[in-house]
C-alpha cells in the first residue's frame, strides 16, 4: 500500500517510544475489507508486551502530570494539526481496513481531529471547587487530579476517532495511556502514534500494542488485572464490556463502556417526510450500517409508514455499494464472515416472520463481506431485528398507532445508546426526548456525534460519556483537601471587631 507519507505505514508495535515486533516475532495479517487480501502485518504481541507498556505508561506519568495543562494542550493540538494535513493518507487506511467509503473515512480523520482539538482546550478547564467551610478554621478544597495509567480498547467502525475520542481525553487530563486497537484495524492506530510521536509526545505517554482476535481477551485480562491500570475504557460489544467489567472489578479501577445499541428511529405522521428520509439514510447506511448509533428499528405512525418505506427503498436503491477507495461508492463491505452471517440471519428471520422485502436481502453479487442495501417493511417485534443490533445495511420499518405505544415500543430493549424522533411538533419532541430511556437522542437528525456533546449510553450500552466537558472525567478523580488553619480568622475577625 502508498501513501503519500510512507512513514505513515508503520507495522510494528509502539512501546515507550520505540517501535518494536512482538517477543516472538510473531505476526498478524491485515486484511483489505473489499478484496479481503493481506497487505500488511504487524506484531502478535500478548501479556508480556503489555505489561511492559503498562510500565511505560507508568514511569511516563509523574513527569506528564506535572507539565502545566496549557503544555499538555499544546502537544495535542499539534497532534490534531498532524492529522488534519496526514488526513488522505490516515482515510486511506482506514478505508483499507476497516472497509467504509473514502469520503466517509476523510469525514472521520477530522471528527478525530475534533477531539484533539476539543481536549486541548479542556486540558486547561480542569476545575476544581472551593466549598464554603463547615467551621471557621477550616478552608475545604476540591482539586481534579488525573488516576494515573489509562488502557482502552478500541473498536474496528472507527478506527481513529474511537482511538484520539479516549486517548484526549486521558492525556489532557493528565494520565498516560496503552491502547489496544482491534485486530483488524491496527495500522490506523500505529499512524496516530506516529502522528502524536511527531507531535511531541514524550515516551510512554501512550503506547499501542496490537495482536490478533485470539490474544485480545488475554491483553484484556491483562489490563484488568494490572493495579498500575487505573482507568479501563472500552468501546465495543455488551458481550465483551460485561466480561471486562467483572475483570476489572479486582482491581478496582474506573470502568467507561460504550456498548452495543439497538436504536429507534421514530417518526411521527406530523413529520417532514423528505427530511425523515434523508436522516433514515444518515443514521442507517454509515460505515454500511455498522455503528453502535445506526438506526436499529425504524417506528412510523402508521398512516405514513407505507409512504415512508416506499421513499427509504427508493433512495437507499440509489446507494453505491462497492469498494470504499471507488469513487461514488457510498456502501462499503461489511467487516468481516461472522458480520454478514448476523445480517443473513436476521433478514431471514424478518421474512420468515412475514416481513415484506421491498429491497436487497440477499449478499452483493460482488461477493467478499458486502450485503445489498436492505428494507423491510411490516416488521413486528418477535423478529430478531427488533431485539439485536444488526450492524449491517438493513433497515426495517415497524408500523406504530400512537405516542404512548411509540415510546413503549422504542424503550422495549436492554439497550440504552442513541435514539431518534422525527417531529414537528415541539411539545412533543419534549415529551419524547424525555421519556426515551436513551444516553442521546437526535430530534429532526440522524446524526448526532460530535467532539463537542457527551456520547454514551444507559442500561446496556454502558457507562460514562466520551467527548463534551464530561469526557475527561473519567480520567480524573475528586480529592478533598480540607485545611486546618493554625488561626481561626473567623474568630479572630470577631475579636477584632
Ligand atoms: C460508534 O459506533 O461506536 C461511534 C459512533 C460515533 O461516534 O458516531
Amino acid at each position: 500500500m502508498q501513501l503519500a507519507d510512507s512513514d505513515l505505514l508503520r507495522t510494528e508495535g509502539f512501546v515507550d517510544g520505540r517501535w518494536c515486533p512482538a517477543d516472538d516475532r510473531s505476526e498478524v495479517a491485515v486484511v483489505n475489507a473489499a478484496s479481503r487480501e493481506a497487505f500488511a502485518t504487524v506484531p502478535r504481541m500478548g501479556p508480556a508486551e503489555t505489561t511492559r507498556a503498562i510500565a511505560a505508561a507508568a514511569a511516563a506519568f509523574p513527569v506528564w502530570k506535572r507539565l502545566l495543562a496549557h503544555e499538555r494542550g499544546h502537544v495535542l493540538r499539534r497532534w490534531s494539526e498532524l492529522v488534519r494535513e496526514a488526513a488522505d493518507d490516515l482515510a486511506r487506511l482506514i478505508t483499507a481496513e476497516g472497509g467504509k467509503p473514502l469520503a466517509e473515512a476523510r469525514g472521520e480523520v477530522t471528527y478525530a481531529a475534533g477531539f484533539l482539538e476539543w481536549f486541548a482546550e479542556e486540558a486547561r478547564r480542569a476545575y476544581g471547587e472551593i466549598i464554603p467551610p463547615h467551621q471557621t478554621d477550616k478552608r475545604l478544597l476540591v482539586l481534579q487530579q488525573p488516576v494515573g495509567v489509562a488502557a482502552a480498547i478500541t473498536p474496528w467502525n472507527f478506527p481513529a476517532a474511537m482511538i484520539v475520542r479516549k486517548a484526549a481525553a486521558a492525556l489532557a487530563a493528565g494520565c498516560t495511556m496503552v491502547v489496544k486497537p482491534a485486530p483488524q484495524t491496527p495500522l490506523t492506530a500505529l499512524a496516530l502514534a506516529a502522528l502524536a510521536e511527531r507531535a511531541g509526545l514524550p515516551a510512554g505517554v501512550l503506547n499501542v500494542v496490537t495482536t490478533d482476535a485470539a490474544t485480545s481477551p488475554a491483553i484484556g485480562e491483562t489490563f484488568c488485572r494490572s493495579r498500575s491500570v487505573r482507568a479501563l475504557s472500552f468501546t465495543g460489544s455488551t458481550a465483551v464490556g460485561t466480561l471486562l467489567a467483572a475483570q476489572a472489578a479486582a482491581t478496582v479501577k474506573k470502568v467507561s463502556l460504550e456498548l452495543g445499541g439497538n436504536a429507534p428511529f421514530v417518526v411521527f405522521a406530523d413529520a417532514d417526510l423528505d427530511a425523515a428520509v434523508e436522516g433514515a439514510i444518515a443514521a442507517k447506511f454509515r460505515n454500511a450500517g455498522q455503528t453502535c448509533v445506526c438506526a436499529n428499528r425504524f417506528y412510523v405512525e402508521a398512516p405514513l409508514a407505507d409512504a415512508f418505506a416506499r421513499q427509504l427503498a427508493e433512495r437507499v436503491g440509489g446507494l453505491q455499494v462497492g469498494s470504499g477507495d471507488t469513487d461514488g461508492v457510498t456502501v462499503g463491505p461489511l467487516i468481516d464472515e461472522r458480520g454478514l452471517a448476523k445480517v443473513e440471519r436476521h433478514v431471514a428471520d424478518a421474512e420468515a416472520r412475514g416481513g415484506t422485502l421491498l429491497l436487497g436481502g440477499h449478499r452483493h453479487p460482488l461477493g467478499g463481506t458486502f450485503f445489498a442495501p436492505t428494507v423491510i417493511a411490516g416488521a413486528t417485534s418477535e423478529m430478531l431485528i427488533a431485539q439485536e443490533e444488526t450492524f449491517g445495511p438493513v433497515a426495517a420499518v415497524f408500523p406504530f398507532q400512537d405516542e404512548a405505544e411509540a415510546v413503549t415500543l422504542a424503550n422495549a430493549t436492554d439497550a440504552g445508546l442513541a435514539s431518534y424522533c422525527y417531529t414537528r411538533d415541539l411539545s412533543r419532541a419534549f415529551r419524547v426526548a424525555e421519556a426515551f430511556d436513551y444516553g442521546m437522542v437526535g430530534i429532526n437528525t440522524g446524526m448526532l456525534s460530535t467532539p463537542v456533546a457527551p456520547f454514551g449510553g444507559v442500561k446496556a450500552s454502558g457507562l460514562g460519556r466520551e467527548g463534551g466537558r464530561h469526557g475527561m472525567e473519567e480520567y480524573q478523580e475528586l480529592k478533598y483537601v480540607c485545611l486546618h488553619l493554625d488561626d481561626d480568622v473567623g474568630a479572630s475577625a470577631a475579636r477584632s471587631r
